[in-house]
């Protein structure tokens, strides 16, 4: 079992992770509707305003997953979001995936908001691992999580087919003991 309904504020030196807020959607919109993150994340234009309302406004009560907010304290504005999700009991592991838009990108963000979301997931938790998946068309988020430790554990070749290119997805993992390790460098 893996108990997240706690969802917790954790304030780092670029950024701060927190509970989605009413005030928040415009700018989730935002992200969720810029290019670069619908082709890096592998999602659809199509944009369900109310379904994706409810959604943020559900994020809170989730007890299996835990969805916090990037904000950028020197805007005061959401740019992003972490999330852990897809918990599976028998491996003890979740599954990791992050966002940022337009206004937080290539400022340092991503990695400390990585750092500290899954500092928080193994100091809260039993799990013994963390998976996620990255296109191979996306070398920054890659050197993000190898920077954080995950390592790539199998390849889905040809898995996205994007401008006439076969695109490979890369499967990556962080177990308990490599970022105890990590922490301990
Ligand atoms: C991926 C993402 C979370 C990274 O966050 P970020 O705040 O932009 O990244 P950071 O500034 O913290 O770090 C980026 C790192 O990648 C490096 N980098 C940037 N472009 C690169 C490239 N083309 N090739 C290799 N490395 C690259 C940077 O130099 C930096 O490394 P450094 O700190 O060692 O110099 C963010 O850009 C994002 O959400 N992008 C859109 C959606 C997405 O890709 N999500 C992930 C899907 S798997």
């Amino acid at each position: 079992m893996v108990d997240l309904s706690y969802k917790p504020l954790i304030m780092g030196k670029k950024v701060t992770l927190r509970p989605f807020t009413e005030g928040d959607f415009p700018y989730i919109e935002e992200c969720l509707k810029d290019p670069e993150v619908i082709k890096l994340t592998g999602s659809t234009p199509d944009f369900h305003r109310e379904s994706i309302y409810k959604w943020y406004q559900t994020r809170n009560d989730q007890t299996e997953r835990l969805d916090l907010a990037i904000v950028d304290p020197a805007q005061d504005i959401l740019v992003g979001e972490v999330v852990a999700n897809l918990y599976d009991e028998s491996s003890q592991s979740m599954n990791f995936r992050i966002l940022i838009g337009p206004r937080g990108r290539d400022r340092g963000l991503g990695t400390e908001a990585t750092q500290l979301f899954i500092d928080y997931i193994f100091q809260n938790s039993n799990l013994d691992h963390l998976n996620l998946a990255v296109y191979d068309f996306n070398p920054r988020a890659k050197k993000v999580y190898e920077k954080i430790g995950f390592v790539t554990v199998s390849i889905d070749e040809k898995d996205l087919e994007c401008e006439g290119d076969w695109i490979d997805f890369i499967n990556m993992k962080l177990t308990r003991i490599d970022w105890f390790e990590s922490k301990r460098e």
